[in-house]
């Protein structure tokens, strides 16, 4: 797949460590379903175009992508720019945390990349990050229900001094036995084991 992708940014950042990581923990556990918060908004987003990457998975190996997005626009150009792998991707639009409250279907894989955290501004790192980490966790607890033995758990924008987006449900999962965090750089990886 990096070869297909090398033109990405996000192929060459430390962010492609875990997200190949989490693929391939994603098929020894025979996973099937991959769910995306925050869906691919601009050709080639340093920080992202994981949609298009999920989507090349999906059609090499047969799974499927659900992405779920709040602006319209996105979706569009979503929809445009994995056209290719259409067949594998239902694009969604809708709040994350509205969709994940009625979602009913077990998730394999659920990456958790929507609401922008900001860079932080000089002694207000926490504070400024507060709305994108609680929202990071609202999904989660949204998500908990579809959540199963071995299912994956990863977020994205991990590499903040702010904690990033997942810093608040981190924090929660560390006091949780059924969590197991298998790596913490520019994104966070979590596994359930029970
Ligand atoms: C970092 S981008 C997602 C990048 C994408 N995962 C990729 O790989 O290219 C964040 C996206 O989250 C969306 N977003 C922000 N708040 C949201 C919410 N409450 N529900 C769903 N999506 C949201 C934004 O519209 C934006 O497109």
């Amino acid at each position: 797949m990096a070869k297909e992708f090398d033109r990405l940014q996000v192929i060459h950042s430390f962010h492609y460590l875990t997200f190949k990581t989490a693929l391939n923990l994603f098929m020894q556990l025979d996973g099937n379903l991959i769910v995306e918060t925050g869906s691919m908004r601009i050709e080639d987003d340093p920080g992202g175009a994981y949609t298009l990457l999920w989507g090349a998975f999906c059609k090499r190996y047969g799974k499927k992508l659900i992405t779920v997005d709040i602006l319209p626009e996105v979706t569009n150009f979503c929809k445009e720019i994995t056209n290719e792998y259409a067949d594998y991707i239902t694009c969604i639009t809708q709040n994350s945390v509205e969709f994940l409250k009625s979602f009913d279907e077990p998730i394999d894989l659920l990456f958790l990349d929507s609401m922008d955290c900001p860079i932080p501004i000089e002694g207000k790192a926490r504070a400024s990050a507060e709305s994108a980490q609680r929202h990071n966790f609202e999904e989660f607890e949204a998500a908990k229900k579809n959540l199963h033995k071995n299912s994956l758990l990863l977020m994205d924008d991990n590499n903040f001094s702010s904690g990033g987006k997942p810093w608040t449900t981190k924090n929660y999962l560390l006091t949780q036995p059924d969590w197991i965090c298998l790596l913490d750089y520019a994104q966070s990886l979590w596994i359930k084991v029970k």
